[in-house]
């Protein structure tokens, strides 16, 4: 019998028990930077340096932290289904723990691109750029990540992904920030859909999702039993 569809929908939750902040919780990020002024093409335009240096330092946070056991058993996932991950998460914790297939929605900090010509995008690993650091054709790098008020170019890909699954679930994430918010309304009605979060979140109006109040690891722990059971692998 061929594997089901897995799909997962990640956001910040997802690396918390890494030690990576989410945004929204208390003490998240945005409590201790204003969008505006790091995560906007205004502000690179404004004050390239302090954006540059906000995800120099979130870069290099990459090389202290480890992808934890909700990352691994969603990589230990692919040996029974079809799984795909899409994240919002610009961290690179679902491939170091072993998952093949990852969409990131959002970008990657281990790549950073030419400030012109989108197209020349660059594996920097978690070393730093600087002002002066320029593409072949001679424009300032920035990080490739997708900023507030940027198109999500990866969406196109992520909507045909989501309406195929046999199982959705959606963890870690606010489903504060759209487009990828908006992708659970994809998912089939005959799709099982399940929600991993330690606090309450609000899906649409009718969405029948299993929801398990957990953290990641401990919340993907029991999803992993109850998908054992339900499909007999
Ligand atoms: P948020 O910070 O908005 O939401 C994080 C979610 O993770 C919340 O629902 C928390 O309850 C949950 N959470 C906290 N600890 C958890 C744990 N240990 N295990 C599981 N869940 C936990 O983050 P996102 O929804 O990912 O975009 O935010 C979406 C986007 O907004 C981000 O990709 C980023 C941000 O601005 C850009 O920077 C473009």
């Amino acid at each position: 019998m061929s594997k089901k569809r897995l799909v997962v929908l990640s956001g910040a939750g997802m690396s918390a028990e890494s030690g990576i902040s989410t945004f929204r919780d208390s003490g998240g990020l945005w409590e201790q930077y204003r969008i505006e002024e790091v995560a906007t093409p205004e502000a690179f335009i404004e004050n390239p340096k302090r954006v540059l240096d906000f995800y120099n330092h979130r870069r290099k946070q990459l090389d202290e932290v480890e992808p934890n056991r909700g990352h691994q058993i969603i990589a230990e996932l692919e040996q029974r289904f079809k799984v795909q991950v899409i994240t919002q998460n610009v961290d690179n914790l679902h491939e170091r723990a072993g998952s093949t297939q990852v969409l990131h929605l959002h970008g990657e900090l281990t790549k950073v691109r030419s400030s012109k010509h989108p197209e020349l995008i660059y594996d920097i690993g978690t070393k730093p750029i600087h002002l002066g650091d320029l593409c072949e054709k001679g424009a300032q790098l920035r990080p490739h990540i997708v900023w507030f008020g940027e198109s999500v170019p990866a969406i196109d890909q992520a909507v045909p992904l989501v309406s195929k699954a046999d199982i959705f679930l959606v963890i870690g994430t606010s489903l504060n920030v759209y487009p990828a918010a908006g992708l659970i309304r994809f998912a089939q009605t005959k799709c099982s859909k399940y929600l991993i979060d330690p606090h309450p979140v609000e899906v649409p109006f009718g969405m029948n999702f299993t929801v398990i109040s957990k953290s990641a690891g401990e919340g993907m722990e029991q999803l992993f039993e109850r998908l054992k059971k339900d499909y007999c692998i």
